[in-house]
């Protein structure tokens, strides 16, 4: 009996390192797809496990999984629903299959910076597109924020006409593939860990992301430059299933919930400097950024604008004009 416990209590314990959770508590698993350091939604996520592992301990425990390493984007809102992880914060371009309501969030040029996001998604409209795939079966939490996005290829982009001909990694939008149809682009949807080496061996030409991206996956190395279009968004909604969220003990929700909340003000309000400090290690490590004349600018906007005339009716008139006032 004594060899037996002896034993029990070494797999016990290993089990517990392994999972950093101990018995009893309630394992909160959050897959996402990026790196955990200097960037919006890692830094973000990490901040949520440390408070809640501290403040719920004995209660709950949280379990992050960074850099697809449980799941990729594709398949994490359907194992979401499964039950098989209880958090994730795909980007607002990866819920096409659920909803179309976030499809103004894609339409480039359409806020003027994150400001602006921050502003229409806390409005009636923005707050109400957290409950818009509940009858799907998903919940959305709260937004977190990324940047703006920035365009770059196996060659230096200064003008659209630059990118014609080329192909480009998407993420499944709609939205982005008529950009880039517009531009004479190519789009080719494609898991966001499977980029690096895309671009590397030349089964796409280029592609479009954020700062933190760009530097936390290394395009700049596969990549002739960034040209610093700030033409659209890549923002995040910290999403959970409904009736994981609906079973749970409503102290422990409303703990969860508050803890998050935190979180997010806490982690939103610091993105700007995020950014910024991933653009400088971009250019520190020997990348070219390209900055654009606002003549060379428009060139973009004129190129690319006429994309929400196909996404009026999706997006809702109202909604262009909100956000449009909105950035004035
Ligand atoms: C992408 O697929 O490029 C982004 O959505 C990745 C991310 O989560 O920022």
């Amino acid at each position: 009996a004594v060899a037996a416990l002896a034993v029990s209590a070494t797999t016990a314990f290993a089990a517990e390192h392994e999972a950093g959770c101990d018995d009893g508590e309630m394992v909160i698993k959050f897959s996402h797809v990026t790196n955990s350091d200097r960037h919006p939604k890692g830094l973000a996520a990490t901040l949520l496990q440390e408070r809640v592992n501290t403040e719920m301990n004995g209660v709950a425990c949280m379990e992050v999984y960074p850099n697809s390493t449980l799941y990729n984007d594709d398949q994490v809102l359907e194992a979401m629903l499964q039950g098989d992880v209880q958090m994730a914060a795909p980007s607002l371009s990866k819920f096409e299959q659920f909803t179309k309501v976030f499809r103004i969030f894609d339409l480039p040029f359409m806020f003027k910076n994150i400001e602006s996001v921050d502003a229409f998604q806390n409005s009636e409209t923005g707050q109400a597109m957290k409950e818009s795939m509940a009858r799907r079966g998903l919940l959305g939490l709260e937004f977190w924020h990324n940047g703006m996005k920035q365009m770059s290829a196996n060659k230096p982009l200064i003008l659209p006409t630059d990118a014609a001909g080329l192909k480009f990694r998407v993420q499944p939008s709609e939205v982005i593939k008529a950009q880039m149809e517009a531009i004479g682009v190519s789009p080719q949807p494609m898991a966001f860990s499977e980029v690096y080496g895309a671009l590397q061996t030349g089964v796409v030409d280029g592609q479009e992301n954020t700062w933190s991206n760009i530097y936390g996956q290394k395009f700049f190395e596969v990549q002739d430059g960034i040209t610093e279009t700030n033409h659209g968004i890549i923002d995040y909604m910290v999403v959970t299933s409904t009736d994981w969220w609906d079973s749970l003990d409503p102290a422990v929700r409303d703990q969860l919930s508050t803890i998050l909340s935190e979180v997010t003000t806490e982690r939103n309000a610091a993105v700007g400097q995020v950014d910024a400090d991933a653009r400088q290690a971009v250019l520190d490590a020997g990348s070219t950024i390209v900055e654009l004349t606002p003549e060379q600018r428009q060139a973009w906007v004129d190129a690319m604008s006429p994309v929400w005339d196909q996404f009026r009716e999706d997006v809702g008139q109202e909604n262009i004009d909100a956000a449009q006032a909105i950035n004035a």
